[in-house]
């Protein structure tokens, strides 16, 4: 098999001190840069929506035309927001992104800014992670000492400062509006579209939010053009993507590749499924994101498919679980997360989420109610659709298509057979020293 990889922001991952401003400058970087200082802001605009790029923070909105929804100039500022909060269980692209290249992104910050008008950019970055924060304030130190970023970059009359923010750990606060509202001081909930940001953001002024990986893909874009970018990918899925294979697998860790890659394609970079196991189910793009099952191993990785499959393509967090895994027990963690990080803004998810909890809770313990699948599902329902944000609709779907693909587990867990693979044997999770009581003696199912 020919490689598939494309490394592109991976690239000197593996390089000597690959964080140091001198490491990517060696490699070819701020080449975009100072070819973006040369250029009209509205062809880097055309560019970026010629070359496909779609959002990397899950959603996957083309990011040249987000760009393209800012109101012309009125002579107020407005403003660039990384975000940089990645908090997704599962989700684990961005924060080595930035680890081992987070030039990559402060070179597609000035860049982008550029490309908008923007004079002060903010990357928010999750608090909890202060390791990356204080790489990031580095690297951002070095690119203000090469001139990168600051007054008159490199000649060009261009002005920006850059202002690395922390964050107090909330996954809302990934929520783009929730994070405005937290950037700006307050207590990080969403808030009510229209208006978008483009329009209303930061302190109420025109604002492009963007995920770390969309930005750091824009210096290719600018050095190596759109039909480079586009060359890569799928049709309407353009360009390279990081895959984060995590879980049951032989090889963890992060692949480069273009959109379209499947996860058959994937395991067999990765050494397959640890050995002596099988594939039960993985999620595509997250927690948030419909599980599949081995018989999705060959839909292409791209939105398009992803979709038509009846997932999404979300952040590609492939979080792969053998057949020792109950995925009851795995729904249920997932589910305290999303009960536990409701920021409780509206009834649905608040209320709703909880409610998920306590009857997964139950499930697992061996003490549901016949009927229990019908009220998981009968929530959900009242969740999907109706609740103000899409932490809301993501904390459904890890429990649908679950009941979709495992049904009968779930049903064991009900009618007096217990969970039919003995927790304690999972060696994904660490906090299970025993089978809960309902359960013991229950083996043999
Ligand atoms: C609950 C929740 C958490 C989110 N967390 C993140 C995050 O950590 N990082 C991110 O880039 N996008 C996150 N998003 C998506 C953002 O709202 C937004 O779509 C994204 O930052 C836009 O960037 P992009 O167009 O470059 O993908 C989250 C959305 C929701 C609803
Ligand atoms: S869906 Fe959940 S997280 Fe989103 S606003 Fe409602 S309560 Fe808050």
């Amino acid at each position: 098999m020919t490689d598939p990889l494309t490394p592109v922001l991976t690239d000197t991952w593996d390089a000597e001190s690959s964080w140091k401003l001198a490491t990517y400058e060696a490699a070819g970087g701020y080449a975009g840069l100072r070819a973006a200082l040369g250029t009209d802001p509205a062809d880097l605009v055309q560019l970026v929506k010629d070359s496909g790029l779609r959002g990397r923070g899950g959603a996957g909105f083309p990011a040249g035309m987000k760009w393209g929804f800012l109101p012309p100039p009125d002579g107020g500022p407005r403003y660039l927001v990384v975000n940089a909060d990645e908090s997704e269980p599962g989700t684990c692209k961005d924060i080595p992104l930035m680890m081992a290249s987070p030039q990559h992104l402060v070179e597609g910050v000035a860049i982008t800014s550029y490309a908008i008008g923007c004079h002060h950019a903010f990357i928010y970055v999750r608090g909890e992670v202060l390791h990356v924060y204080r790489r990031l304030l580095a690297a951002v130190r070095e690119a203000y000492e090469a001139g990168h970023l600051g007054t008159n970059i490199h000649g060009s009359g261009f002005d920006l400062e850059v202002t690395v923010h922390a964050g107090a750990g909330a996954y809302i606060c990934g929520e783009e509006t929730a994070l405005l509202d937290s950037l700006e001081g307050r207590r990080g909930q969403p808030r009510l579209k229209p208006p978008f940001p483009a329009v209303a953001g930061l302190y109420a002024r025109p604002t492009v939010v963007n995920n770390v990986e969309s930005i750091a893909s824009v210096p290719g874009i600018v050095a190596h053009g759109a039909d480079w970018f586009s060359s890569m990918g799928t049709e309407k899925s353009t360009g390279h993507g990081l895959f984060s294979l995590s879980g049951h697998v032989t090889r963890p860790g992060q692949f480069e590749a273009p959109l379209g890659i499947t996860l058959r394609e994937l395991l067999d970079l990765a050494g397959g499924v640890r050995e002596g196991h099988e594939l039960k189910f993985w999620t595509p793009g997250g927690s948030s994101t419909p599980l599949f099952t081995a018989e999705h191993l060959d839909v292409p990785l791209d939105y398009e498919s992803v979709g038509a499959a009846g997932s999404m393509l979300g952040t590609r967090a492939l979080q792969i679980f053998d057949e020792t895994t109950c995925v009851v027990r795995a729904v249920s963690r997932w589910t305290d997360f999303y009960a536990h990080e409701s920021c409780g803004k509206c009834t649905p998810c608040r209320e709703g989420t909880y409610w998920l909890k306590q009857i997964l809770h139950r499930i697992e313990a061996g003490a549901g109610e016949a009927g229990d699948i019908d009220v998981l599902l009968d929530l959900c329902d009242n969740i999907l659709g109706r609740a103000f944000c899409a932490l809301g609709d993501g904390a459904t779907s890890p429990i649908t298509s679950s009941i979709e693909y495992f049904r009968d587990e779930y049903e064991a867990h009900l009618d007096g057979r217990g969970c039919p693979f003995d927790p304690a044997r999972s060696t994904l999770f660490d906090d299970t020293p025993q089978a809960p009581p309902a359960l013991a003696g229950a083996g043999g199912h």
